[in-house]
């Protein structure tokens, strides 16, 4: 990070959250708190709440949540540093300019280069689709139904079939040829070294943007037939083409609170032009890891609609597992007779795609469904292995209820014997050590975990445990000698444990917008400001010490079996055997009264 976190602090202090909250949502005072309509999702009566005192934010209908900070990034879609400087300059806070080397200040400026050779690329292109010699181009789009609107919308354009107009153009506007050949929007004639002539010709195109507005390389589409059908830049300084998605400078900002990924181009184009501002596309190339994280960062729902061939679905399959290893939910499309989202818009229009949204089937379907195909269910064999590949998929979900809910599932929809795919899964879970082997890459250590307690319940574990110390002195004190921070097994969480466990030491005061400021991505801020705002429903004392009981109970073992799969000496494992065996006995007993 550029900035110190006393600076950081100070501007966090200096804008307080009701003022600012103030700006964007109309707040009532009741009580010690202010309440309002929560902008992060549609609702009739106010869940929004802000506590003027913990200068933090809240909503109890959609978990949102964090410090100022965290409301602007929230709000706005900006990165943490890009909340920083509005809120400095809200309260005349100078920031003082990065020092970097003469040699990053170099690369800054080379780079700034290539954006604005891209972005006067594009203005070029475009122009071309209303001069007399784009007029082919023009029509195309419009044949294919592009609206003037959508094609300023997306910069749509056109490289003419001149071999070096573009390098032309671009050359008389100052760029160096090693700039242009850097874009990647000329290539150099292999028979005539250091002769320059454009990378595209005679093509649609369709600039892409990266999450900031700014072009970062080119498709260009083949009017009618022709080879390649689609050209695209090449991996440049500006373009990676793993962590991009086209259409995500538009779709971050969608209002929806899901996101649809599409394979092309066009098909982001046409669902765009229908009303459907929330979809992205892959581009042809595979999914990858960091597309999968940025779609996190916007949503976590996804709805995938690949085209309906047999490379489509192959390609969902893969994209599945990267996905959910971002945590996020994904739910499958089915366009058949139609070939991709753009035909099917085309021949039913917007009001059937939206049907067939709210039709979209989830993954563990989806993937059920395709093994299903692979076998004959009339034959007894190919039925037996079927049926334990349903039950070694149930094995893979983590959560129990969703197991619960798709084991009843599976038993209704094949007419399963309950028994016999328990005993099946027993066997299997057995085998595997009830880990799945798809997610086990995705969270390494974690997925090693062999516990009898699911994921969501140590994390629920782990939330409670900071809500009960964080508000509480005596019972930080009653827990004190019997857990440490690093006990916490989730990164986030240790961290915040870390920092009470220092706060209460010292003797400083617990300041929750002040903590959540130590977190930089939004979603981190978002489960840090729950960890205030969690809201543990007791009715009375025993409850109240049984619940701590528990939570602690969870936290330990959870350590405990994450733990023993790392150690590798036999008298640290020994120790972790006799700390489990005590923990039988733990009882911690709150003074209530
Ligand atoms: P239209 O025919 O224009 O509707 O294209 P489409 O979007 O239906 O194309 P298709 O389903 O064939 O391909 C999906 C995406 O894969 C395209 O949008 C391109 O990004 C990419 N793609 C397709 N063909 C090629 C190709 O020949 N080369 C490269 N590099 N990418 C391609
Ligand atoms: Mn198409």
């Amino acid at each position: 990070m550029f900035y110190p976190d006393e600076l950081i602090e100070e501007i966090r202090y200096q804008n307080d959250i009701v003022e600012v909250i103030s700006q964007y949502v109309r707040l009532n005072k009741k009580g010690s708190s202010h309440f309002g309509l929560c902008p992060f999702h549609n609702e009739k009566t106010p869940s929004f709440s802000v506590a003027q005192d913990k200068q933090i934010y809240h909503c109890f209908g959609c978990g949102a949540g964090g410090n100022v900070i965290t409301f602007v990034m929230e709000y706005e879609n900006y990165s943490f540093v890009e909340a920083i400087k509005v809120l400095a300059d809200r309260v005349n806070i100078s920031l003082p300019e990065p020092e970097i080397s003469e040699e990053m200040r170099k690369m800054v400026q080379y780079k700034q280069q290539l954006y604005d050779a891209n972005k006067e690329a594009a203005k070029y292109f475009y122009h071309q689709t209303s001069a007399p010699l784009g007029k082919k181009a023009y029509d195309y789009l419009n044949d294919r139904g592009i609206g003037d609107e959508t094609r300023k919308k997306f910069g749509l354009g056109f490289s003419h079939f001149f071999r070096d107009d573009l390098y032309q153009y671009l050359t008389s506007k100052g760029y160096s040829d090693a700039v242009l050949r850097d874009s990647g929007l000329v290539l150099e004639d292999k028979n005539k070294p250091g002769e320059l002539y454009d990378r595209f010709f005679n093509r649609v195109m369709f600039p892409i943007f990266d999450i900031h507005n700014r072009v970062i390389g080119f498709g260009g589409r083949v009017l009618g037939d022709g080879m390649p059908k689609y050209l695209n830049s090449p991996e440049t300084k500006l373009f990676d083409k793993s962590k991009n998605l086209y259409g995500l400078n538009i779709a971050r900002t969608s209002r929806r609170n899901n996101m649809i990924l599409v394979e092309g181009y066009m098909d982001v184009i046409s669902l765009h032009q229908a009303g459907f501002d929330n979809t992205v596309a892959s581009l042809g190339t595979a999914f990858t890891k960091g597309q999968s994280n940025l779609i996190k960062r916007y949503t976590s729902e996804l709805i995938i609609a690949y085209d309906s061939d047999n490379a489509g679905v192959n390609a969902i399959l893969k994209a599945i597992p990267i996905l959910e290893a971002s945590d996020i939910s994904v739910r499958v499309l089915k366009m058949l007779p139609y070939k991709d989202p753009d035909d099917f818009i085309k021949g039913e229009g917007p009001e059937r795609f939206e049907e067939i949204i709210a039709a979209s089937i989830p993954s563990f379907m989806f993937e059920v469904e395709q093994l299903e195909a692979k076998y004959n269910l009339s034959d007894p064999d190919h039925k037996t292995k079927f049926y334990q590949g349903i039950a070694r998929k149930l094995v893979e979900l983590e959560n129990e209820i969703k197991r619960d809910s798709y084991f009843e599932a599976m038993i209704n929809r094949y007419n399963m014997n309950p028994k016999a795919l328990n005993s099946e899964m027993e066997k299997i879970g057995k085998d595997v050590g009830i880990v799945s082997h798809k997610r086990e890459d995705a969270s390494s250590s974690e997925g090693k975990i062999k516990n009898r307690f699911s994921k969501d319940s140590i994390v629920v574990a782990q939330k409670n445990i900071l809500t009960f110390i964080v508000s509480h002195k005596d019972i930080f004190e009653a827990v004190r000698p019997y857990i440490k921070p690093s006990e916490f097994v989730d990164g986030l969480y240790r961290q915040v444990a870390e920092i009470i466990f220092e706060l209460y030491e010292e003797n400083l005061e617990i300041n929750p917008a002040m903590i959540i400021n130590k977190f930089v991505e939004l979603d981190q801020q978002n489960n840090v400001a729950q960890v205030f705002n969690n809201d543990v429903k007791v009715e009375n004392g025993m409850q109240f010490e049984k619940m701590v009981n528990e939570s602690v109970q969870i936290l330990k073992n959870a350590y405990i079996d994450k733990m023993s799969g790392q150690v590798t000496e036999v008298n640290d494992l020994q120790e972790l055997i006799k700390v489990k065996r005590e923990l039988q006995d733990l009882y911690i007993s709150l003074n209530h009264g």
